[in-house]
């Protein structure tokens, strides 16, 4: 990929510049929770974006996307917004820098990446997080590594419509090698687990299945938990997010919310306590119970908070039936990945008959990708 953008960047601008990489993610449990102020536990992957870039000395960036073999010239005022969905995420990291003081000009850049699209491992996120923690370091800014994942979330929600949480921009820019983290949203504090687990792997298997308006079922479920919380708050106005409530809490309010909100808290309750108990069950080595918490996320996100597809319920039937020790949705959901805790032994087995099992019912193979726990944003 590395002398692939080389050879480009030279033809288009004449010289070298400055490669930076950055990492889509993983997330072993806790979906849904970020923007409730609650906890997340991810990790960067060995999948990202790589960009070249050099400072041009005007006002425009000219961009190539490689993957695509497309092209694309913008200024970064408010009104030069691109159209192409890609250069959006770079022009919305540009203004979400300028919006908080940083002086940035002009760049020239060519990039690419083997995160694979809409699989739930936050490309976005990699391609905001490279151009966040390059453009900081290339102009100087001194921008602090919380601030450069808000500029790559707050380009999410005010240049490309999913009014997500901070996870995936945190993973992003914070990966550290063999290491997942857990992540507190409401404090922002955070704590690195090595994560090793003796005679398991983690394998990620692609349902190649993206639904159409996801980013508005996404902004739906957000709201329904912002609805909930507003409930709350009228007996317990100490209450910011869903995260700072229990059970009990949302059971004094059942009459006065819709039913669906009701399901959507409660999935969000209890994903948030779920993330604990998993952190407490690694650090006893104990991946039986990490694993049936992540088949209880499965659940929670099919059942409660609806986020999941045919397809995804199939491949979490087929990690039961195959005796895998966890298996669940993993992201926002409507399509994507599940996320398999696997021993060993049962590995090559249940690859296999989770690729019969799914071309027979769907008409094509899910794919697989064995996770590698890496480093987050970098300069090469
Ligand atoms: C997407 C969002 C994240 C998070 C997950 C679900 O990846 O970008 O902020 O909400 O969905 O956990």
């Amino acid at each position: 990929m590395k002398s692939a953008i080389s050879e480009k960047f030279m033809t288009l601008f004449g010289h070298e510049g400055e490669f930076f990489a950055s990492a889509g993610r993983i997330n072993l449990i806790g979906e849904h929770t970020d923007y409730n102020g609650g906890y997340v536990f991810p990790g960067a992957i060995d999948r990202g974006m790589l960009a070249e870039i050099s400072l041009n000395g005007t006002e425009r960036v000219c961009a190539y996307a490689l993957d695509l073999d497309e092209y694309v010239e913008f200024g970064i005022e408010e009104s030069d917004i691109p159209e192409q969905g890609w250069a959006k995420y770079i022009f919305g990291v540009c203004r979400e820098i300028i919006k908080r003081g940083g002086r940035i000009g002009g760049f020239n850049t060519v990039f690419a990446g083997d995160v694979p699209l809409g699989a739930g491992m936050s490309s976005s996120a990699a391609l905001e997080s490279t151009f966040a923690f390059a453009l900081n370091e290339l102009f100087g800014l001194g921008i602090d590594r919380f601030e450069l994942a808000r500029i790559g979330q707050a380009t999410e929600h005010n240049y490309c419509g999913v009014n997500c949480g901070i996870m995936d921009q945190f993973a992003s820019i914070f990966g550290k090698k063999g290491n997942l983290m857990r992540l507190d949203c409401k404090t922002l504090e955070y704590k690195y687990y090595p994560f090793n687990p003796e005679g398991y792997s983690l394998v990620l298997l692609d349902s190649a299945v993206k639904h159409e308006l996801a980013s508005s079922a996404y902004n739906r479920r957000r709201e329904s938990c912002e609805n909930v919380v507003k409930a709350i708050r009228k007996r317990h106005p100490e209450v910011e997010f869903l995260r700072d409530a229990g059970m009990e809490w949302l059971d004094e309010v059942k009459d006065e919310i819709s039913e669906e909100d009701y399901k959507r808290a409660e999935y969000v309750i209890g994903e948030i306590r779920r993330v604990l108990e998993v952190c407490d069950a690694l650090e006893r080595g104990d991946y039986e119970t990490v694993g049936r918490k992540m088949y209880e996320t499965h659940y929670g996100m099919s059942r409660l908070y609806e986020v999941s597809c045919e397809e995804l319920d199939f491949l979490n039937e087929v990690a039961k039936k195959c005796g895998v020790t966890g298996s669940r949705i993993m992201g926002g959901g409507f399509g994507g990945c599940t996320i398999n805790l696997v021993r060993n032994e049962l590995h090559d087995g249940f690859i296999a008959e989770a690729k019969a099992s799914f071309a027979a019912k769907f008409g094509h193979e899910p794919k697989v990708y064995d996770v590698v726990i890496s480093d987050g944003a970098r300069r090469l």
